[in-house]
């Protein structure tokens, strides 16, 4: 190559990662919500859902549990979210394409942080992430009612979800993700279809009720949450804090 030549040269899939990047920020800081389709490709989303299927055929999804449960029986939990989940953190046996997966949200979310000028995405400066929640709604009407995911600042500020449904219909199979964003537009809900290859981010926030409606077909989608690093900070400290006085008053009764 001539130096003539080098200044015209660029790289097609960064080229399409900054166009990714920018589309995040202004739908995040307009909407408060973010659709991305086709975001692995075809073929690539073909391998993750291959390896959530071989995930679920091994039997290792339970039943959904919720952060705080505070006493009410499992039974009453499968009213609430009635999902199959499992945590994985993509370096498993198997799990390759997910791992892929996680890494391309990842630096999708780091390189919009750093296109910043204040390097933060909303008021967020963003350090960590949870593992990755694979979840399937096996049909029959399974749910998950209305609710927000971090109501008490528990670190967690950006939910992304990439969904794995092939030719989805949502007029026989349901199973629609309702957001009923606040503030900004009254009366007005987010319906978002849970499409092959679609990745979805939302604030993590109040700013996001939200509802899984019954699904009459079987449901796949890969959650991560991602962390502000003070607002985690300071939630792991109060837990700290919440656990040593349980383990006190605990040993002195
Ligand atoms: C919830 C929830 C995911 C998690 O129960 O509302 O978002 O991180 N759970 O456990
Ligand atoms: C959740 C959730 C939405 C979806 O797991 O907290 O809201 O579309 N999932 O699967
Ligand atoms: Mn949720």
């Amino acid at each position: 190559l001539n130096n003539s030549t080098a200044p015209f040269l660029h790289d097609i899939q960064d080229d399409v990662q900054e166009e990714m990047c920018k589309n995040v920020i202004q739908d995040l800081s307009q909407y408060g919500l973010c659709v991305l389709d086709n975001f692995l490709g075809s073929e690539l989303g073909g391998k993750v859902l291959e390896e959530v299927l071989h995930i679920k055929n091994e039997g290792a999804l339970r039943d959904g549990q919720l952060v705080s449960t505070k006493g009410k029986a499992q039974k009453d939990l499968k009213t609430i979210r009635s999902d199959k989940i499992c945590w994985v953190d993509g370096k498993e046996h198997n799990c390759k394409h997910i791992g892929y997966l996680i890494r391309k949200v990842d630096t999708l979310i780091t390189r919009a942080n750093k296109m910043l000028n204040n390097g933060k995405l909303g008021q967020y400066n963003i350090n960590g992430r949870t593992k990755a929640m694979v979840a399937c709604y096996p049909g029959s009407g399974a749910h998950y009612v209305k609710h927000v995911d971090n109501p008490n600042r528990d670190g967690r500020c950006i939910t992304s979800i990439y969904y794995l449904n092939i030719d989805w219909d949502t007029h026989r199979s349901g199973g629609l993700l309702r957001i009923f964003p606040e503030g900004w537009c009254e009366d007005k809900v987010a319906d978002i279809e849970p499409l092959f290859d679609r990745l979805l981010f939302f604030w993590s926030d109040r700013r996001n009720p939200h509802e899984v409606q019954p699904a009459y077909a079987t449901r796949y989608a890969i959650t991560l949450w991602y962390f502000d690093a003070a607002e985690r900070e300071e939630a792991v400290r109060r837990y700290d804090k919440e656990r040593l006085s349980l383990e006190k008053s605990s040993t002195s009764t």
